[in-house]
């Protein structure tokens, strides 16, 4: 190492290529030897840590080897592809890459001056996917870490859009002081209830709508939910309509729940964190049919276009509206484009922005709209293949559509189970079968009872591994049968 503390160019090439040498491996197969799942107990890397920081300067040699001994054991695999828990997800090769860069830059895009390229190239690709997606013209999007903090600051700038005098006086203290009420469908993922807990409206402030037989919003109820809370005196505030369920992938009916979000004058706030990629293709666009009519929405190139976490794209009508709830500049931030340019940092809560357009860029120029969405049709391929696996199996059930990529079923039970020994069974039989290594599932509850997720989303998961995984079933559910 240099005096100055930068790796002089040799080590840096020397330990740069044997990490680049490792990923080109992993990803090429290298990951499938590996358990998908971490076999670790808990406290077990820990206790392989030092428990102070090192004092003196380490070999980057053993800190390479602590790397592959202490660190890469207590690694689940989301890069695997057995991988099918939660949703599938992949940090591609341009992704990866690209991501290299933008922390060989390091540059903090809080301002436009600050990194011209990081603002502009950021609101350009955001441009691409939002055409992409059927999104009209007219909505501005920019990066977020997680969907969680897109809707988050959504949900904030519903607030500043209901009630601009609470940036001012805090909730406590605002002027009219109804409870605010915020709707999603009880399938709704869990950062909407978060949000409202975040922004002062309290879990109270959260209303779950009941979904419909195919887990989707019981619009009526919403309508009714509305009523029945102006009627006590509470204050609505924002609708969140979900494409693409955390449990289900089930699609609420946007375009209906927009119609009353215009009658009622609430927000309307989609999550389309995980479907919303699915839309870049055209047999699939219907599912963002309303959203056009939406004040925001999100979706999650880190779920299911191929981009290594985190990015999150959030896009809005009302840009204006973001900046009324977020700027606040003090002096050492004014430039002399202030007002002129975009700032992104006006537009959420945090100052300092990474670059992480950059890998988003990668990822769209090296597949190409049309190789994204073949990767996109293949996942949904791969899935209905699994679907049908299910409904032909005499032991197994289907347990809600699956318009997409991921297929919820269970166990049926034996005769006598009853519904706890059903949930039991089938949560024992997730366990064998994730023990094997090589495919990792998960699990939600559904109306039914317990249902295991099958979930493709990584490029490398392929026919075989569905193979794979219906045989793990079978022999799993066999030996639990026998019993
Ligand atoms: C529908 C939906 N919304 C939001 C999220 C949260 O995503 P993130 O981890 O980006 O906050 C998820 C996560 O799975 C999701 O399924």
């Amino acid at each position: 190492m240099s005096d100055t503390g930068h790796w002089d160019p040799d080590l840096f090439r020397r330990e740069g290529h044997r990490m680049v040498e490792w990923i080109a491996d992993y990803l090429s197969g290298g990951a499938r030897s590996l358990p998908v799942l971490a076999r670790v107990a808990p406290g077990e890397v820990a206790a392989r840590l030092p428990a102070a920081m090192p004092e003196a300067a380490e070999d980057p040699e053993a800190v390479w080897r602590d790397f592959v001994e202490v660190v890469l054991p207590g690694v689940t695999h989301w890069n695997h592809p057995g991988f099918m828990a939660y949703f599938g997800i992949t940090g591609s090769g341009p992704g990866i890459l690209g991501d290299l860069m933008s922390t060989a830059l390091n540059v903090n895009g809080m301002l436009w001056r600050t990194c011209p390229s990081a603002t502009e190239l950021e609101l350009r690709v955001l441009e691409w996917l939002r055409d992409g997606i059927g999104l009209p013209g007219t909505m501005l999007g920019f990066l977020c870490d997680t969907a969680s903090i897109s809707s988050l600051i959504a949900l904030a700038a519903a607030r500043e859009a209901a009630d601009p005098e609470i940036r001012r006086t805090g909730m406590t203290a605002r002027p009219d002081p109804r409870p605010f009420r915020v709707y999603a469908s009880d399938q709704a993922h869990s950062s909407i209830a978060k949000a409202c807990l975040t922004l002062g409206l309290g879990l109270d402030g959260f209303r779950a709508i009941p979904h419909d037989g195919d887990y989707r919003m019981d619009v009526g109820a919403l309508a009714s939910a509305i009523a029945a809370d102006r009627a006590a005196g509470c204050r609505p505030l924002a609708v969140v309509a979900t494409v693409g369920t955390t449990s289900t992938t089930s699609v609420d009916p946007v375009a209906a729940i927009a119609g009353i979000c215009e009658v009622e004058g609430l927000w309307l706030h989609v999550d389309a964190a995980y479907a919303g990629s699915a839309a870049l293709c055209p047999e699939h666009r219907f599912i963002l049919d309303g959203a056009g009519r939406a004040d925001s929405l999100v979706f999650n190139p880190h779920k299911w276009l191929f981009t290594p976490i985190d990015a999150s794209a959030l896009y809005t009508r009302h840009p204006e509206v973001f900046r009324r709830a977020f700027s606040l500049v003090p002096e050492y931030l004014t430039t002399p484009v202030s007002g002129q340019v975009i700032d992104l940092m006006d537009y959420g809560v945090q100052l300092g922005r990474r670059f992480r357009a950059l890998k988003l860029w990668w990822v769209i120029r090296c597949f190409g709209a049309e190789g994204l969405r073949r990767r996109l049709r293949s996942h949904i391929a791969l899935a209905g293949g699994f679907a049908d696996w299910v409904d032909r199996h005499p032991r197994l059930e289907r347990l809600a559509p699956a318009p997409f990529s991921v297929v919820c079923f269970r166990a049926r039970g034996r005769d006598g189970d009853g519904p706890a020994a059903v949930d039991r069974l089938n949560m024992e039989l997730m366990e064998r079968v994730n023990a094997s290594g090589e495919v990792y599932l998960s699990h939600t509850r559904l109306d039914p009872g317990i249902a295991l997720r099958v979930a493709i989303g990584n490029l490398g998961t392929d026919e075989t591994d569905l193979a794979r995984c219906r045989e793990l079933i079978e022999k799993e559910l066999e030996c639990l049968c026998r019993r």
